[in-house]
């Protein structure tokens, strides 16, 4: 309750949140259902918010695991860092400014990556660099998915590289939105340019 609470309060502070209320357990079963009995070790999620998802994500996570959560808010930073699990690596920033640092420590073979950020927010050309770049860190038979989406505008991103892209709407969130997914193994051969 107090996690809700504290939601709305940083929501109405930041039009970055992009959102009134943190995501549904509707929605993040929806998000998670093409991983149901996947292995998943290295997870990647931007805009974790106060870690509703993230959370649930922990709780799939081997003790050796690692999930790297990129918000932008200093608040739900705070509330995240409240999370306490070591395998937890919490980033403050943007995922346009992160993201290079990532590249250049080499990161890959990520099993998951998962996005509720306002992706329609971001310049045609910013969408296209996370998910070009994104896809760079999928192992082979990774994921990318975007959930909480009013706007299912990643999916017309997604299909530059990816040859088969999923779209599911959920009623039961405030407001009702849109979960998308895209698996490596369905990536193109060649990236378009960027
Ligand atoms: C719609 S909220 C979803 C929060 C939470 N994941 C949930 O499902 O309830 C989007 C989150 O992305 C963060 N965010 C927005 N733009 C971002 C960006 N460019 N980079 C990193 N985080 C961002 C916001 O601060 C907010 O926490």
């Amino acid at each position: 309750m107090r996690t809700k609470q504290n939601f709305i309060r940083v929501a109405l502070s930041d039009f970055n949140v992009g959102a009134l209320a943190e995501s549904s357990q509707y929605i993040i079963r929806e998000a998670l259902r093409s991983q149901e009995g996947k292995p998943l070790k290295k997870i990647i999620e931007y805009g974790p918010g106060n870690g509703v998802m993230t959370k649930v994500l922990l709780q799939r996570l081997p003790a050796d695991g690692q999930l790297i959560a990129i918000e932008s808010n200093r608040d739900f930073v705070e509330l995240l860092r409240e999370i306490g699990d070591p395998r937890l690596r919490i980033i403050c920033g943007t995922i346009q400014d992160i993201i290079p640092t990532l590249q250049k420590e080499g990161l890959q073979g990520i099993d998951l990556i998962v996005s509720s950020i306002p992706f329609s927010w971001l310049s045609q050309e910013a969408r296209k660099e996370v998910i070009s770049n994104s896809s760079e860190f999928l192992a082979k038979d990774g994921s990318l998915i975007f959930f909480h989406q009013y706007i299912p505008i990643a999916a017309l991103s997604l299909r530059e590289f990816f040859k088969k892209v999923s779209i599911s709407f959920v009623l039961r969130n405030m407001f009702p939105c849109f979960v998308i997914v895209a698996h490596k193994s369905n990536a193109k051969r060649t990236n378009p340019n960027i």
